[in-house]
């Protein structure tokens, strides 16, 4: 008999992971995409967890989620316990994802994996994985940054007849479908390596909203004097009192206005007047206007999670 045993996650199994992802948290500020999506794979497709034992105890997991709008691609994730590493789990676990992969019918995998997992890059590219993109995870300590001399934000957005106010000035009640239409009008064009899906207020709501907790009061918009909201900048509240930004949208009629770096501006204002040590960031390495504004701010990069993809070939 063999020590090593790869079978569907049960839920009983779903504790034991759970603290395993938490140990791999690679930065405080908020789950990761790796996380993220762990949870989608365990959320919409239970079946494709699977749970790995050596002599029958507990020594990882693994699970894939197939991407909605593309039948043909799957995202991955493997991760083994440290004191069961080198044994050739990890392998075993891998097998078995793309054995089910392929009679799944899928020709192209992504896997994310963060600078500091040094195992988890050679043991990705060792598989015919390549790099196609990266995200940088960044960081501006609030008391230090440097802000007066690119502006006033308030000045900024009065000069184009705009204003700032904060999501908690607004009715709680109907609030996503306040804030659905700059999302789809700008969402869309943030980068990333998998189809993008419009999303109905309701699915905005129970998918983004609700499970990211994100701060009314600490969430920024840019509002036309009808209150037509032209810029969105919606903040979460992280540990080491930081300020971690999940998103930065200016509608696509208003860039190029300097009204993206008049929020993050405002947003170091509100912080510094907070008392938040820092603002945090993900940013990702394509999206050259989000990072030119950031970094301007003084943005440093702490971390950055790399995207693999692999080309499964047509299943005989
Ligand atoms: C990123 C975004 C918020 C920027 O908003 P904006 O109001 O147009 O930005 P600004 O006018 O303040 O310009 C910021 C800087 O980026 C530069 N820039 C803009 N587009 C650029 C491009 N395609 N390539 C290089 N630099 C660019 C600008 O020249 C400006 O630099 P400067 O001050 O040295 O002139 C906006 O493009 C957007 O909503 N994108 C889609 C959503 C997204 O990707 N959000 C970020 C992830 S959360």
């Amino acid at each position: 008999m063999t020590a090593q045993k790869v079978r569907t996650l049960e839920l009983k199994d779903y504790k034991q992971f759970e603290r395993l992802r938490q140990n791999e948290t690679p930065w405080p500020y908020v789950t990761d995409a790796f996380t993220q999506i762990w949870d989608l794979a365990y959320e919409i497709v239970p079946r494709a967890m699977l749970t790995v034992e050596w002599e029958n105890a507990w020594a990882g997991g693994a699970g894939y989620a197939l991407a909605e709008t593309d039948p043909h691609l799957a995202f991955i994730g493997i991760i083994i316990k440290p004191e069961y590493r080198r044994r050739g789990l990890g392998q075993e676990a891998y097998t078995k994802l793309i054995d089910r992969l392929r009679t799944r019918k899928i020709g192209r995998v992504l896997t994310i994996v963060n600078t500091r997992q040094e195992s988890g890059h050679d043991f990705v590219t060792q598989r015919d994985f390549h790099e196609i993109g990266r995200s940088i995870y960044c960081e501006l300590n609030t008391a230090t940054a440097a802000v007066g001399v690119l502006g006033d934000a308030e000045q900024l957005v009065a000069d184009q007849d705009l204003r700032f106010t904060t999501l908690n000035r607004f009715p709680q009640r109907g609030l996503a479908d306040r804030l659905l239409p700059i999302w789809n009008r700008t969402r869309p064009d943030q980068p990333q390596h998998w189809p993008y899906v419009p999303v109905s207020a309701h699915r905005f709501e129970r998918e983004i909203l609700a499970p990211e907790a994100i701060s009314w009061e600490h969430s920024f918009v840019i509002v036309t004097p009808a209150n037509d909201i032209v810029g969105l900048s919606l903040n979460i509240p992280t540990a080491e009192n930081r300020l971690f930004t999940f998103y930065t949208g200016i509608d696509p009629d208003f860039r190029g206005k300097k009204l993206g770096l008049a929020l993050k501006l405002k947003l170091i204002e509100h912080a510094q007047s907070q008392g938040f040590a820092g603002l945090a960031a993900e940013n990702d390495a394509d999206n050259a206007a989000m990072w030119r504004i950031n970094k301007q701010l003084g943005f440093i990069s702490v971390l950055e999670m790399v995207t693999y993809q692999k080309l499964l070939e047509a299943y005989e």
